[in-house]
């Protein structure tokens, strides 16, 4: 049985991997933290009937809450500033990381990455945990390979709630497609285009444009257009629901629970691609 804590249960993300958690016969929810809701059941806010009784506790008390329910797996799901904080404090404690919050800083990173090691507490960290956006980055770099000298532009679409800009994944594929085509992703990329009005910017300059769009209930479209002399191919990826993106963050949370290899691993590797 994994004994899972829950940071961020209440969020869209949170409530849909916590749900499937408290469902699960392999995993044991021991823990559930946030900053709102606390003193709620958890299966009550879902609406779900659970034998689990679990209570949502501040997340101001991970320290006391991680000694006293001593999970052997954390998932966060919330936003940059409190993963970073609360994942320190998780790896710290040899507690095996899922993360999904995107828009972590380049320095928590390497920080994180280092305690991994340090404390021989492997962790898994991806920006979106669908199984077909993880076959879309491998075709999306195959594809870079045979068409390298053509204009690369990718757009992705979100919700208008979304805080970060551009989305995670837009920033995984665009890397993916710069290792395959050996160009530095942060010498390439170029977010926007947008130079206002009256001002110009011609041409896509061996540059690959990143665009964002924000609108409505849309859960998350990627689209990688590569354009050639009189041709094009679009490469894309819907997302219909995020229930893809829940059980994905499951499958990593049974992956990591009895992974042998200490490092931080990627989707990827979680899925066997
Ligand atoms: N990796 C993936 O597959 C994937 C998929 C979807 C969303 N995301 C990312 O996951 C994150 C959450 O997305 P969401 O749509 O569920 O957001 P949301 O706004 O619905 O939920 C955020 C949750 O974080 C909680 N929270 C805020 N501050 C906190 C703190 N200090 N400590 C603990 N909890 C705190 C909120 O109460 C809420 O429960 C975002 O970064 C989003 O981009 C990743």
């Amino acid at each position: 049985m994994i004994k899972l804590l829950i940071i961020g249960p209440t969020g869209s993300m949170g409530r849909l991997i916590s749900r499937l958690a408290l469902e699960d016969e392999e995993i044991k929810v021991v823990a559930a933290c946030d900053i709102n809701n606390i003193g709620n059941e958890l299966a009550l806010l879902l609406g779900i009937k659970s034998s689990n009784q679990i209570k949502i506790e501040d997340v101001n008390n991970l320290q006391e809450i991680i000694e006293r329910t001593r999970p052997d797996v954390a998932i966060d799901f919330t936003i940059a500033d409190a993963t970073e904080r609360n994942c320190i404090i998780c790896v710290k404690s040899n507690i095996r990381c899922v993360i999904g919050t995107t828009a972590l800083s380049r320095a928590f990173i390497e920080e994180f990455t280092l305690l991994v090691n340090e404390k021989k507490t492997p962790a898994v960290i991806s920006s979106n945990m669908a199984t077909g956006v993880n076959v879309f980055f491998e075709v999306a770099a195959q594809l870079a390979k045979y068409l390298a000298d053509w204009d690369i532009e990718i757009v992705e679409a979100h919700h208008h709630r979304k805080v970060d800009s551009p989305s995670g994944t837009a920033l995984t594929v665009g890397k993916a497609i710069s290792e395959a085509i050996g160009v530095d992703i942060d010498s390439v990329a170029k977010y926007g285009r947008d130079k206002g009005p009256n001002k110009r910017e011609i041409g896509a300059r061996k540059e690959i444009g990143i665009h964002a769009i924000r609108a409505g209930d849309i859960v998350g479209d990627h689209l990688v257009l590569y354009a050639g002399n009189g041709e094009r191919i679009e490469l894309k990826h819907q997302v219909h629901s995020q229930n893809c993106l829940a059980s994905g963050a499951i499958t990593a949370v049974k992956f990591l629970a009895k992974a042998k290899d200490v490092k931080v691993y990627s989707m990827k590797e979680v899925l066997g691609l």
